[in-house]
């Protein structure tokens, strides 16, 4: 039996998997976000830890035999957060997560004062990334930032309290800029470049690989009769595609969750930091990937909700009573700023085209088209590097949104594969790793799901999008053009 985790940043799910990588179980409990200022987004560690036994304890009641069987565990977690820790390994602060941007200065300052973060870490420093928020620790907390000794990403803080060892693996360690991602490993001249050494970072290995193994007291409260190893796992969208069978340079997925992602694995490392393109390594070995992140996806849907009070399905019900084609209002999900392609921190969402006979699912019609455009331009940077998808596999929960699907595929000209009902996200990521760490061969088990329908592109509505979309875009270089005049 193998055990999956994945810490994700609204919740935290752990997935039981057998040696044929069939489900057995899973659980999963609300993980709560800090948000002390705007543009701020922290989580306190201990809540990871307590849900994390939460989740599990949980899976051992409903499956006392299954869990006592348990031979490795796979971790996957959401990428990019600094945990910071003192020389007892007690956490310093809340830690400040990948959609917190209040390092927005420090990144830019960075980006163009060391150009060895493009060149090395193969990516343009934005303030999602580990390295930033660092910085911002040392400037805004001195007093804090001189006390630490270790720093860990989310999920290896869970292997620390888990196995007591500081390991990370590649595919998480690569979203910190602090790796060599080429060479795989720790690079001393990115970590020198943000006033930090080799000594506080963990241990590396491929997330392929054992990173560890469950302590006896753990294994012992969790029902395990053996001490599992715990695989080094990978970044949530590693993990994900590890999930999905994404292993094969060329193999890519689109995910719509709170952020979406267009994800691409490459034989090589590929940057190409101007676009926002994000270069990483892959969770097995000799693999890297590219990626475009759109930072507010169902995001939007969530604020849209929570802002006219409706549910999703309510929302939606309300959509569907609009026109499919209907283009005259336009909405740009940059939210929470944006990553690809245009790297800005500043960047704010809105409506444009609003009129007084306009509804609730009008609104919800233009943010669905919107985020869409906004995958849509993540692509074409990907096209511009050699990395254009020739198909994709939807995963997430706007996976089940054929609408959306059908404005992506269209807009984009790429068809979408949607899996058979299953589990194919990142936690059964993380019970693959963790059986590929066990000794199982990666070709045996990284098959790809069953696909239920493909979504195409649809021809006439590609029409009518491609020029409300040209439109979209202008707006924004237009708005950035004004607040670069009166910043
Ligand atoms: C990837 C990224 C997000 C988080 C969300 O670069 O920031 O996908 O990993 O969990």
């Amino acid at each position: 039996m193998f055990l999956g985790l994945d810490l994700g940043t609204s919740a935290i799910k752990a997935l039981l998997a057998d040696a044929h990588g069939t489900i057995i179980g899973s659980q999963h409990a609300p993980l709560p976000v800090i948000r002390p200022h705007a543009g701020w987004s922290e989580q306190d560690p201990d809540d990871w830890w307590q849900a994390t036994n939460n989740v599990v304890l949980a899976l051992r009641d409903t499956h006392p035999r299954e869990m006592a069987a348990v031979q490795a565990v796979g971790l996957s977690g959401q990428m990019h957060g600094l945990v910071a820790l003192d020389a007892d390994d007690g956490v310093l602060r809340p830690a400040i997560l990948w959609n917190d941007m209040r390092s927005a200065l420090q990144a830019s300052r960075m980006d163009t004062d060391s150009p060895i973060f493009r060149r090395c870490a193969g990516n343009a420093v934005m303030p999602g990334f580990t390295a930033p928020k660092a910085v911002w620790m040392a400037e805004q907390e001195p007093h804090l930032f001189k006390h630490i000794r270790t720093i860990l990403l989310p999920k290896d803080y869970l292997r620390l309290r888990m196995t007591g060892e500081k390991i990370s693996e590649m595919s998480d360690a690569a979203g910190t800029l602090w790796l060599d991602v080429a060479a795989r490993d720790w690079s001393d001249e990115l970590l020198d470049a943000s006033g930090l050494t080799r000594a506080t970072m963990p241990r590396l290995v491929e997330g392929s690989e054992a990173g560890g193994r469950l302590r006896r007291t753990i294994a012992d409260a969790w029902g395990m009769t053996k001490q599992p190893i715990v695989a080094g796992g990978g970044g949530d969208n590693a993990a994900a595609a590890i999930g999905l069978g994404v292993t094969k340079p060329g193999d890519s997925f689109l995910s719509l969750g709170t952020s979406g992602v267009v994800f691409t694995v490459t034989e090589r490392f590929t940057p190409a930091p101007a676009s926002g393109v994000h270069a990483f390594c892959h969770a097995v070995p000799d693999t890297w990937h590219t990626m475009g992140v759109v930072l507010a996806a169902s995001d939007c849907i969530t604020w849209l909700c929570e802002i006219t009070g409706l549910t999703v399905d309510a929302l939606m019900e309300q959509m569907r009573m609009t026109e499919l084609a209907a283009t005259d209002l336009k909405f740009h999900p940059y939210l929470s700023g944006e990553r690809t392609p245009h790297n800005d921190a500043h960047a704010r969402g809105g409506f444009f085209g609003l009129a007084r006979s306009h509804s609730p699912g009008d609104m919800a019609r233009a943010v669905l088209q919107g985020v869409g455009f906004g995958i849509a331009d993540a692509i074409d940077v990907l096209s511009d590097v050699g990395a254009k998808p020739a198909r994709l596999t939807a995963t997430g929960g706007g996976a089940s949104n054929p609408t959306w699907l059908t404005y992506i595929a269209s807009v984009t000209g790429t068809p979408i594969d949607v899996p058979k009902d299953g589990d194919y996200g990142a936690a059964c990521g993380a019970a693959r790793l963790a059986m590929i760490a066990d000794g199982a061969e990666i070709t045996d088990i990284c098959h790809k799901p069953d696909t239920k329908f493909t979504v195409e592109p649809d021809a006439e509505l590609t029409e009518k999008l491609n020029p409300a979309r040209d439109d979209w875009q202008q707006i924004y270089h237009f708005l950035k053009t004004q607040k670069n005049r009166h910043p």
